[in-house]
């Protein structure tokens, strides 16, 4: 029988690479509640609809990406490409912007059915913040200042802040025309995906990378020249609160992001070190969404997301991998010893030792060899004999310390006084 393998573009994670997940996801979870931000959780699937009216019917997310299908009932369900507008789903279904500001995070799973590559998957991960009910800047510079606070934490360096204004709606509409004006005579020169976005969505074509497109871009009319004054005024202030705290970050005028919603602010953060998927993390302002999806009342908003399995790869490529290591591996000689082994490792992981306990058959050499192996700090050793005398002999692995015989009530103790437990136990 032929072996079934995972879908194309979707990963598994290993439980050597698990440790270093669980640190990046751990080092999130903390900063999120330093800066009072507080988790939400909504389902992987959405009606299509929610998708289609926040992220725009003319992306590439929508036109060519998503996971849709047709459920038992007949509605159009979408595995979530991304978490921002289910966000705004969940806080207007659940009454959280009405008179109410909020600060909201998430992680977890989203879909989308790209050309899968190095650091670009079908299913890949995402933590996102979102903050809800504030209009100026210093929110903004709150969410960049939170994410430069997570590189730091995990020792990420050589990710650079590229940041840019899109201005109001009205500035985005009448640039849009400017472009086009200024494209349409140069049709011929763009890339095949610039030009079928001429007319759709030209915006984008400033984010090509297609050296001929990039030649008729120098030329082009810029955003930023046009800038309604209140968003001058406002990209200004951000830019001020970035220094003061310290922020390094490079205007890009080109940098527009591939979803419809964003107004004003757009930032992304690129490192060097991933090759051509080099953005570890992406936000912006999304003023009008709220409003677009329902809600009575506008709602200024904000928010970003940090591509997880990219942030695991920078902590890898670093030799900063986690690994699962053990405390203590229990060597059980003989069957009248299994009983007391299995207590002596329960004690030992009440007091937050971690321990593996040698189950099945195997010899003392075996077993030694797979304690070696295991990682741990100590081999404790429980024979026949041990288990008749109450003892137990410490073997220590790692350091060059020779080996000593102890009882089993005094066990952990005598660990704690060696080597402090990697947990808190219970
Ligand atoms: P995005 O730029 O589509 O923005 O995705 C954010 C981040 O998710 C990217 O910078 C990247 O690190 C990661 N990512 C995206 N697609 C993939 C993929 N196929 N494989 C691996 N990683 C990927 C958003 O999703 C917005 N919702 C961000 C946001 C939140 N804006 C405001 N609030």
């Amino acid at each position: 029988m032929v072996e079934i393998q995972a879908v194309r573009g979707m990963n598994d994670v290993l439980p050597d690479e698990a440790a270093t997940w669980q640190r990046v996801e751990c080092a999130l979870l903390e900063i999120f509640g330093l800066y009072g931000y507080r988790e939400v959780r909504f389902p992987v699937l959405e009606k299509t609809e929610l998708f289609s009216r926040s992220i725009g019917a003319e992306t590439d997310i929508v036109a060519k990406e998503m996971y849709t299908f047709a459920d038992r009932n007949g509605d159009s369900l979408t595995l979530r490409p991304e978490g921002t507008a289910s966000c705004v789903r969940l806080g207007l279904q659940h009454g959280l912007f009405h008179k109410h500001q909020q600060r909201l995070w998430y992680m977890g799973p989203m879909f989308r059915h790209e050309r899968p590559q190095h650091g670009r998957y079908r299913q890949f991960h995402q933590a996102g913040a979102e903050a809800f009910g504030w209009e100026g800047p210093d929110i903004d510079a709150e969410l960049i200042i939170l994410t430069a606070r997570i590189w730091r934490r995990l020792g990420v360096e050589g990710t650079n802040l590229q940041l840019n204004s899109l201005g109001d709606a009205d500035t985005r509409q009448a640039y849009r025309k400017r472009l086009v004006d200024y494209l349409a005579p140069l049709r011929g020169e763009l890339d095949t995906d610039s030009q079928r976005r001429l007319h759709s969505n030209p915006l984008r074509i400033l984010d090509s990378k297609h050296p001929g497109t990039q030649a008729v871009l120098a030329e082009a009319p810029m955003l930023r020249d046009h800038l309604d004054r209140a968003s001058g005024r406002h990209f200004e202030e951000l830019c001020r609160c970035l220094e003061r705290c310290g922020i390094e970050y490079e205007i890009n005028p080109r940098l527009v992001r591939g979803l419809d919603y964003y107004s004003r602010t757009v930032f992304e953060w690129v490192s060097g070190e991933l090759g051509a998927q080099g953005t570890v993390c992406a936000g912006g302002r999304y003023d009008a969404l709220v409003e677009q999806l329902g809600g009575r009342q506008p709602v200024p908003a904000a928010g970003f997301a940090v591509g997880l399995e990219r942030l695991v790869e920078l902590l890898t490529q670093r030799g900063d991998a986690v690994s699962t290591q053990l405390d203590v591996y229990v060597v059980v000689l003989g069957e009248s010893a299994r009983s007391a082994a299995m207590q002596s490792a329960e004690q030992l992981r009440d007091r937050g030792f971690r321990v593996q306990q040698h189950c099945g058959d195997g010899g003392a050499k075996s077993q030694f060899k797979r304690a070696d192996k295991s990682g741990a700090q100590v081999a404790v050793v429980l024979g026949e004999e041990e288990a008749c005398t109450h003892r137990a002999t410490v073997k220590p692995l790692r350091r060059d310390v020779p080996q000593f015989s102890i009882g089993q009530d005094q066990l952990a103790s005598a660990l704690s006084e060696f080597f402090e437990p990697k947990s808190k136990g219970n």
